[in-house]
């Protein structure tokens, strides 16, 4: 089936932190290959691997600087063969990371274009003349700082949307995009089941003399003329059984139907909108409302026309429990309910089945990512204290995504015999896998039972959405059918206690429990629910019903 990724669930590893083999403290392939008799028991499809190519690791691997080695910590091109084929063995595939938007400063092709303009590599990156005092514009990048880095030997500037050390390549070069497109065919060619398309919405970039105004990233957030380019890749993509996802920032619920739709460019989009952020610098929280209006939009405008991919953790962002949830294993267990039964392909991030929660980082110097270091310099150069400013720059760390996913008790979290390269949670101690197999009650029992479920209701992958309870704050609700088969979901995202009116279209119907985290939930008129309560509910409608709530 070519589009089998539409009732497939997908697991996301983050390699470097998802088991090391050889006590280096880095993870590692053969770390992967360990543990995928895991993978198959929780029931995933397929896994998107984060980068694992050669890298000088500035950015963990987004910094590429050979498209076509393996990044020796990981391992050997042989280990990787060898993941591919006992994943494929257990059925589940495999999606690589595809970082086409910028290379590493370290890659031979920016090392050769940096030599002098003369250099055949020159226009395979984006320079323009420059003075140390003067930038060609005013552009800013994601990771802060200008887009322009001064290059003293040739007197000019490179321009790169995140950091210097990932200057951006320039796509109208078609020598360049041959050179890509080739790379992506020898992936293909091995045997790979997809890609992961990392920053994709930036390859083009709006006339350098776009002023800015309200949004500093506009002039590189899908900006007209990317068409071309995304064709480009669409017709290697279509050669194969393969599936692909972009991580397409700028691309608006509307515009993704052209991304996403029976002949748009991709098979799915990541929208980067919902983490809506409320509450103090320090200690903010998704405002639930606003993540909710996101996340249905998206369904609405995409049913029927496109395909979403469904996510509420990456390697990106923090831990979802810990920013949503209240830490507990109910509140993650709610918001799994929540967004696995939205019509999409769902992924799920590494300990994200568990429930692993953020770290209480307590000084700068366990901070990797880059970004953060930039804010914390960035909030000290404004006058806040360094205990301050750890607080605030810490706060949505990405790197609280990155701790060693936690399979044991022990304090090296059966992650490495060495030492991590990245503290471990010490919540490890009751917070872990091995733990949670072994109780039925649990996060990651409860992760297995709605993936056995997802894959067994068609109406799960071809039912309709409908939004129910648009005005409340706090509970998300919905259903979906197919023919006249229904499905009901509700969950309470709320710390409170709330009471909700069902329409009397549904109280007359007769309702099956398919899964809850709490025994006493049943569909009522009036639903009270307790804090992060969830349910998914059953029936089936009658015909003219059927064809009444249609209208
Ligand atoms: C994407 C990745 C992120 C990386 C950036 C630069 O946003 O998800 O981790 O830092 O691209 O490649
Ligand atoms: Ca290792």
């Amino acid at each position: 089936m070519s589009d089998w990724w539409k009732n497939a669930i997908g697991y996301q590893i983050y390699p470097r932190s998802f088991k090391d083999s050889n006590g280096d403290g880095i993870g590692d392939i053969k770390g992967i290959i360990e543990k995928l008799p895991y993978l198959e028991w929780l029931g995933v499809d397929f896994i998107w691997l984060n980068p694992i190519y050669a890298s000088p690791n500035f950015d963990n691997g987004y910094d590429i600087s050979d498209f076509r080695a393996v990044q020796p910590e990981f391992g050997t091109m042989a280990d990787f063969k060898e993941l591919l084929k006992k994943a494929h063995e257990k059925n589940i595939r495999i999606i690589m990371d595809l970082v086409i938007n910028h290379t590493s400063n370290q890659h031979p092709w920016f090392i050769e274009a940096a030599k002098s303009k003369e250099s055949p590599y020159r226009d395979y990156y984006l320079w323009e003349n420059a003075t140390k005092e003067k930038m060609p514009n005013e552009w800013q990048s994601f990771f802060g700082g200008s887009t322009w880095t001064y290059h003293d030997l040739t007197e000019q500037a490179y321009f790169h949307v995140f950091a210097p050390e990932l200057p951006d390549l320039n796509w109208k070069n078609p020598q360049m995009r041959a050179e890509i497109k080739e790379m992506i065919q020898w992936w293909l060619d091995l045997g790979i089941d997809g890609f992961r398309l990392d920053a994709i919405s930036h390859i083009q970039k709006a006339p350098w003399d776009f002023p800015i105004s309200t949004n500093p990233w506009a002039p590189f957030m899908n900006v007209t003329g990317i068409e071309a380019y995304m064709t480009e890749l669409k017709e290697i993509f279509d050669r194969y059984p393969i599936m692909t996802v972009g991580e397409a920032s700028g691309v608006s619920s509307r515009e993704a139907v052209d991304w996403t739709s029976e002949d748009g460019f991709l098979n799915m989009i990541f929208e980067l909108e919902h983490n809506v952020r409320k509450g103090e610098l320090g200690s903010e929280r998704i405002d639930p409302l606003e993540m909710k209006k996101v996340l249905f939009r998206w369904q609405k405008d995409l049913d029927q026309k496109g395909w979403n991919a469904l996510y509420v953790e990456n390697h990106d962002n923090p831990r979802i429990v810990s920013i949503l949830g209240d830490e507990s294993e109910k509140s993650a267990k709610a918001i799994a309910t929540m967004y696995i039964l939205l019509k999409g392909t769902p992924f799920i991030y590494q300990g994200q089945e568990i429930g692993m929660t953020n770290y209480s980082f307590t000084s700068i110097n366990q901070i990797d990512a880059k970004d953060t270091h930039h804010y914390y310099q960035t909030l000290l150069d404004q006058g806040y204290s360094s205990k301050q400013a750890l607080k605030i720059a810490t706060d949505w760390t990405r790197d609280h995504a990155r701790t060693p996913m936690q399979w044991e008790s022990d304090s090296s979290a059966g992650f490495s015999t060495g030492k991590p390269w990245m503290p471990i949670n010490p919540n490890t101690k009751g917070l872990n896998v091995a733990r949670q197999k072994e109780s039925s009650a649990s996060v990651l029992r409860y992760y297995r039972q709605l993936i056995q479920l997802r894959k067994t209701n068609s109406v799960f992958v071809e039912g309709s959405f409908d939004e129910l309870l648009v005005d409340s704050p706090q509970v998300f609700a919905y259903l979906r059918t197919e023919k006249n088969r229904q499905v009901f979901v509700i969950v309470n995202m709320g710390a409170e206690e709330v009471t909700v009116k069902l329409p009397e279209t549904m109280i007359a119907q007769v309702w099956q429990i398919l899964i809850r985290n709490n025994e006493s939930l049943m569909v009522k008129e009036q639903m009270q629910l307790e804090p992060f309560d969830a349910a998914a509910f059953e029936t089936q409608l009658i015909e003219e019903k059927y064809k009444k709530e249609k209208q």
